[in-house]
């Protein structure tokens, strides 16, 4: 692999990576991995092709095959599978647990390596999800395990999901948050753990302004 340098974020959902990520590579004017997008994308793709979860060899061939593409179009986040925007449909809860069931199996975490190793390109990479530090990038320059505590977490999905739908309840987001930490955390395979060699944040008590801060700190 060549030496562009590569910041990797990885920690649980709601722990703040995918905004922390954004701002760090839009800043430093490095490209940006968002993992879990694949997983997630794979997801809707499934259930649009009729796919069965347990269906492994279908789903690797998707994983592989899939035309993903990640765009920015006015500073909006974007993600297009065949060209059609799936951004909302990934956003949703359901779509998060099909993706964390989906990324416990071993075939289909392989079948994704290459796309992934892919967006290391100059002049630099943040790369964010649950194993960019010990599995995809393990020589990466810096590293980071960004956590908050699961109240917390289940408290920001919380607005975040109130302004779509009002009939959300923080008792189920917080049941679904820990039961996909459970799930991503004892698979058999890269599992959620932090790189021995990775920075911990604890965002739970400090603004995102000031992740960013660090990871920009660290790097220069
Ligand atoms: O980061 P996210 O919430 O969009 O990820 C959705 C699921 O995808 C997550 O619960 C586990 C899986 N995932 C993974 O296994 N490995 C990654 N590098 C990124 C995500």
């Amino acid at each position: 692999m060549s030496d562009h340098p590569v910041l990797t974020i990885d920690g649980p959902g709601g722990a703040g990576k995918g905004t922390v990520s954004r701002l760090v590579a839009s800043k430093l004017g490095w490209h940006y991995l968002e993992s879990g997008a694949m997983y997630r994308a794979l997801a809707v793709a499934a259930s649009k092709h009729g796919i069965n979860l347990d269906d492994t060899a279908r789903l690797a061939e998707m994983a592989v095959s899939m035309n993903l593409r990640f765009e920015c179009p006015r500073g909006e986040h974007q993600v297009l599978l065949d060209d059609i925007d799936i951004t909302d449909e990934m956003g949703q809860e359901t779509c998060g647990n099909v993706a964390s069931i989906i990324a416990s199996n071993p075939v289909i975490r392989e079948a994704l390596v290459e796309k992934q190793r892919r967006f290391k390109q100059p002049p630099g990479l943040v790369a964010e999800g649950r194993d960019m530090g010990t599995v995809i990038f393990p020589d990466a320059k810096y590293k980071i395990f960004l956590t908050a505590s699961v109240e917390e977490r289940a408290r920001r999905r919380y607005l975040q999901l109130k302004q779509l739908d009002n009939n959300v309840s923080l008792d189920k987001i917080r049941s679904e948050i820990e039961e996909r930490d459970r799930r991503d955390m004892n698979r058999s395979v890269a599992p959620l753990v932090q790189a021995g060699d990775a920075l911990l944040i604890d965002s739970t008590d400090i603004s995102i302004e000031s992740v960013v801060d660090k990871c920009i700190r660290i790097i220069n």
